[in-house]
């Protein structure tokens, strides 16, 4: 859970570097690095933020070649030793990586053997050593990378360079991304294209088990046996990748501001000539499939119990798997399942797992994803991206309304159901409503939060799953703990937790489910509870805290998400937090 970067003839590598790893930090923030070529192999290693890090590093380094990197650490803890760049023993080699290395203690065992000595923790290190075990024996580096790759078991993308050659990059990769961005006079390396666009508008996106060999003139690819490979090179959107604040404080208010603006963007691309775009071969599959299962993570496996009901909604029986839940149990329910799987990053570890049985039991797939490019897009047999535009703040926001609605059009695209597309231009006119008229009142409340230990969010339905997706998004920001409970389970245990003062905020959208939520509230109310009530207009009554126009209620987490995300915005502004950062978490979860 790392982000990488590298150049080579660059004008001012060390302003990439800096940039780059800053635009990459979502990937991880403990600890930061470069290595470089002076007279040889230099590092300067920090424990902290990348910002930390560029203010102990000289501004004036002399050098054509740079490698960064940004850490989360799994191996090893966040300190000194175990911080990138790595160098090897004898000191050869200068390496990052991204990944976790499975047989890291048989590749110690093996190097330990033959006189290594190891000075941090971590698994990385092994590979460098590994790297310059093999490099010394073989005289070249090239099949050094090869007999590596043949040893190593797990995820990675590494880079790294020699200490006699100050003018060349090496690369490879297995599961962990890594693009190229190719420059005139010069080339780059990133885990993702966001730091690159700047730079160039050509990347190549490295397959598994390739490696590449990069200078500044060219950019040479090989397969795992070292036969050169036709590096496909691909444009992308920039617009959509760019890290642009575009005036906002923080990225995730920018986000949750992009969410009409995306619910449009996605209805415009799958919705067009009052057709639905979707390959009619994946819609037959999908008809054909006697059973639908959803497998994701956090906030992507709350869209999937919502899309699991919108496929129930036509005719077809669904299930919802936690993505690390289900890699060690996996069931396959029904005659001729269907998986879809759902991922804003397409880079989660667990779901990787997940996608590898799949491919195993030969079962059909689909994933939907923000990120073309992706280890999950490449490998999957369908993929429907978002278009979303790149999400930076670790809390998800846009993306989980652009997966609800990319899935609202795909259930109903089964069964040429037009209904759906007015319902959510309706939901674009309420988020945009949202946002230019309720941020004081959202704010006044997220004051009267903040200083709560504990907050409960109740729903029913669609609204109990937009309470889990609400409850998740204020404990990862504001560090407050909130459970989100269905609104007929009150009585199954929760009511005991419900005291004086205690914070309960209710949604009630829905007419089939409001008089029985308005009952909940009662209950809580008796019991000391402090009530806050999110409703609809027609199901409004007097004293509700915040009462957004009507819309249908199966987009509930479409239409009025925007409301829990700033709240959870509000509260951990108002408690001085770091919102697009929170502690301990990170956006791509690249380890299982
Ligand atoms: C991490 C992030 C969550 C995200 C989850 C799944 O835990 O902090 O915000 O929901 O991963 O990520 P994915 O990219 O697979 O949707």
């Amino acid at each position: 859970m790392c982000g990488i970067v590298g150049a080579i003839g660059l004008n001012n590598p060390l302003e990439y570097v800096q940039k780059g790893l800053k635009m990459l930090d979502y990937r991880g923030y403990d600890s930061a690095g470069i290595g470089f070529f002076s007279n040889g192999i230099d590092i300067i290693k920090d424990v902290g933020s990348v910002e930390h890090l560029m203010s102990i590093t000289p501004q004036n380094i002399q050098t054509n070649l740079i490698i960064g990197h940004t850490r989360w650490a799994t191996h090893g803890s966040p300190d000194i030793r175990n911080t990138h760049p790595h160098i090897s023993f004898n000191k050869r080699i200068c390496l990052v990586h991204n990944g976790v290395i499975d047989n890291y203690k048989e590749i110690k065992d093996f190097l330990f053997e033959k006189g290594y000595r190891f000075y941090g923790e971590t698994d990385s290190e092994a590979v460098a050593n590994l790297l310059e075990y093999y490099y010394l024996e073989k005289k070249d580096v090239k099949s050094a990378i090869k007999e590596t790759m043949s040893l190593i078991i797990g995820s990675y993308a590494i880079v790294f360079f020699t200490n006699n050659d100050p003018n060349t990059l090496y690369l490879f990769k297995n599961s962990s991304p890594l693009v190229i961005g190719v420059g005139d006079g010069f080339n780059l390396v990133a885990s993702d294209a966001s730091p690159l666009v700047k730079y160039t508008n050509d990347f190549i996106e490295l397959d598994d088990f390739s490696f590449a060999v990069i200078n500044e003139k060219e950019a040479k690819v090989f397969d795992r046996e070292g036969n050169p490979i036709q590096a496909k090179i691909i444009n992308k959107d920039i617009e959509l990748i760019s890290h642009d604040l575009k005036g906002y404080p923080h990225y995730m208010l920018k986000e949750i501001e992009e969410i009409s603006p995306v619910i449009n963007r996605i209805v415009n691309n799958y919705y067009i000539n009052n057709k639905y775009q979707f390959d009619p071969q994946l819609i037959k599959d999908l008809n054909e499939s006697d059973h639908i299962i959803f497998i994701a993570c956090g906030t992507s496996y709350h869209v999937s119990l919502v899309g699991g009901r919108y496929f129930e909604n036509y005719g077809k029986s669904a299930s919802r798997f936690i993505a690390s839940e289900w890699a060690f149990h996996p069931t396959f329910p029904g005659q001729k399942p269907f998986v879809i799987l759902i991922s804003q990053s397409g880079e989660t570890a667990d779901l990787i797992h997940c996608l590898n049985i799949i491919k195993q039991q030969n079962l059909n797939n689909l994933i939907i994803t923000n990120t073309g490019g992706s280890t999950l897009d490449r490998n999957s047999h369908y993929s429907l991206l978002l278009h979303a535009g790149i999400e930076v703040s670790v809390a998800s926001t846009k993306a989980y309304v652009a997966q609800t609605t990319l899935l609202a059009l795909l259930a109903a695209s089964l069964k040429d159901d037009y209904s759906v597309i007015d319902d959510l231009k309706h939901c674009i006119e309420v988020v945009e409503d949202i946002q230019n008229n309720y941020k004081p009142i959202i704010q006044k409340t997220a004051g009267e939060l903040k200083d709560h230990q504990n907050i409960f969010y109740l729903g029913r339905s669609y609204d109990y799953f937009l309470s889990l997706e609400a409850s998740l998004k204020l404990k990862e920001i504001s560090y407050i703990h909130s459970e989100a409970i269905p609104g007929g389970e009150l009585k199954h245990g929760p009511i005991a937790l419900i005291e004086d003062g205690l914070p309960v905020i209710v949604f009630i959208t829905d007419p089939t489910t409001a008089a029985s939520m308005r009952g909940n509230i009662e209950e809580v109310k008796s019991r000391g509870a402090k009530v806050y009530v999110i409703s609809t207009r027609s199901l409004s009554q007097q004293g509700d805290t915040i009462i957004v126009n009507d819309y249908a209620p199966y987009l509930s987490s479409v239409a009025i998400s925007t409301v829990a995300f700033y709240l959870a915005y509000y509260v951990a502004l108002a408690k001085g937090l770091n919102v697009d950062k929170p502690r301990n978490l990170a956006k791509s979860v690249t380890v299982e």
